[in-house]
């Protein structure tokens, strides 16, 4: 019987969006006004846009079909039940709090349960998750495991958070913790999934002291596949089956619906506890709407409700992450240090390795995403010391725990030779990588600086030509 050995994408295209291809002298001019900052370049500059797979998905025709179907009605809108009712199934989770995107969640949780004096222990915190718990008042500590923290390291679950150094916190603090975090899949840490059989210990840490467990499940769909190809015994099930599992493992769960769910916005605070969803719920009316609607529209629910099926799906599950998985393939075998093995949604450079020359307090991720657009026009992420680092008393960076650039896949919407030509701008800027330098952060933010900060060259010009 024919066994094909390419995996298809399990949809064809039936409407198209123009691709903007500018020259180098558009990208310079878009750089430099930008401050040498992706965040502030126009998408219309941007020829491939790999800076987040976050609310950049393609819906699909019954997303589409579902988005007419919406009902408006500010109070009990029947799209309101269809949604509450899937991730009611999905979570097993009684109280389901619609919002208008996963940082709303986080604000509306942790300024409930966070606080001074209050320790968040996760895997690993997102940026938004962490300023959100620093934001109360509250410490935000990461305890992803070992191999977790180093980007060569080979580990099939290295989003696992270390249940010794979990163990240990909740010995001495247990009464200053008001939940532990499991980030499915470890966005900051890699992309990287966390095994069933690693929640189901932190389960029984926080069992031993009485705390809830809270999973930030913006990927669990990805982690499910995951668990399913890479945990011993997992092979037979299919990926619903193994994501009911994970939530049922949980007291709560938050979810940014714009990656797992194909939502363009949206997402959910979803809880068993009756005290905490009133008084989330108070704080929701306060702030985003009504519990029915919660700062969405009716046919964003309808299209959530829908995606978060779909999503499931083993077909798609098997070419997403196949897909990045060719991609990481190709740059490995160009010798372009990666983040190993290949993450769910994103393949990770490691800029550290690929710009030795470059120390961490100069912001190579920074370097290498500047480069990347300016080359080739695709766009990028740093992940490293400019998102997580922080600028001393002398001015000096303390760098972040790794410094990575993030090429983010978006959700059935570059096929594979837009990914063939992102690997030759990618391999193009790695073999003129000594013609690059460090930078310096200008206008730095009190919060958040990645999003507005500028940068400058330190005796180097960014815009050169590199052969
Ligand atoms: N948690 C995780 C793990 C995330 O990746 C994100 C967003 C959030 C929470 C916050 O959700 O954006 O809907 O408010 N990640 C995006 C990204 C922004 O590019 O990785 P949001």
């Amino acid at each position: 019987m024919f066994q094909p050995k390419t995996t298809i994408e399990p949809f064809r295209v039936k409407v198209v969006e123009p691709l903007p291809v500018r020259t180098r002298v558009q990208r310079a001019k878009a750089l430099a006004d930008a401050n040498l900052n992706l965040f502030s370049v126009p998408a219309k500059e941007v020829t491939i846009d790999l800076m987040t797979d976050s609310g950049t998905s393609a819906m699909s025709q019954e997303q589409w079909a579902a988005i007419f179907r919406g009902d408006e009605s500010y109070a009990g809108a029947s799209s309101y039940f269809r949604f509450r009712d899937v991730v009611r199934q999905l979570t097993g989770m009684h109280h389901v709090i619609p919002v208008h995107q996963g940082r709303a969640a986080e604000r509306i949780l942790f300024s409930v349960v966070g606080g001074e004096g209050k320790t968040i222990p996760a895997n690993t915190h997102f940026d938004t998750t962490r300023a959100n718990v620093e934001a109360s008042g509250a410490v935000a500590v990461d305890l992803v495991i070992e191999e977790g923290r180093s980007p060569s390291a080979e580990h099939p679950f290295k989003g696992n958070l270390d249940v010794v150094a979990l163990k240990k916190l909740l010995e001495q603090h247990a009464a200053s913790v008001p939940m532990v975090v499991v980030t499915i899949t470890n966005n900051s840490g890699g992309g990287q999934p966390v095994s069933l059989e690693n929640m189901r210990q932190v389960r029984e840490a926080c069992d031993l002291f009485d705390i809830p467990l809270f999973l930030d499940c913006a990927r669990f769909a990805e982690n499910s596949w995951f668990i399913r190809e890479r945990e011993s015994g997992q092979e037979k099930r299919s990926p619903k089956d193994i994501a009911e599992e994970m939530f049922r493992l949980a007291d709560g769960a938050w979810m940014s619906a714009k990656k797992d769910a194909f939502g363009n916005i949206g997402g959910f605070l979803a809880l068993k506890d009756d005290a905490l969803a009133e008084q989330c719920r108070n704080i929701l009316i306060l702030t985003e709407g009504f519990p029915t609607y919660g700062g969405l529209a009716g046919r964003d629910l309808e299209a959530l409700a829908v995606g978060l099926e779909e999503v499931l799906a083993e077909d798609y599950l098997e070419y997403r992450i196949r897909s990045t998985h060719y991609v990481w393939c190709k740059l490995d075998e160009a010798g372009v240090p990666l983040l190993r093995p290949a993450g769910g949604h994103a393949v990770y450079l490691d800029a550290r390795e690929f710009l030795p020359h470059v120390p961490p307090s100069q912001l190579p991720g920074q370097t290498i995403s500047a480069a990347l657009f300016l080359e080739g026009g695709v766009r990028a992420c740093e992940i490293g010391t400019v998102m997580f680092g922080s600028t001393q008393d002398d001015g000096t960076q303390s760098p972040g725990p790794m410094d990575l650039v993030r090429l983010a896949i978006p959700r059935r919407v570059y096929t594979q030779s837009h990914m063939d030509y992102v690997i030759e701008v990618v391999r193009y800027v790695f073999d003129h990588r000594k013609k690059l330098g460090g930078l310096l952060i200008q206008n730095e933010p009190p919060a958040l600086r990645h999003f507005t900060c500028g940068f400058e060259p330190i005796g180097w010009d960014p815009f050169a030509a590199l052969d």
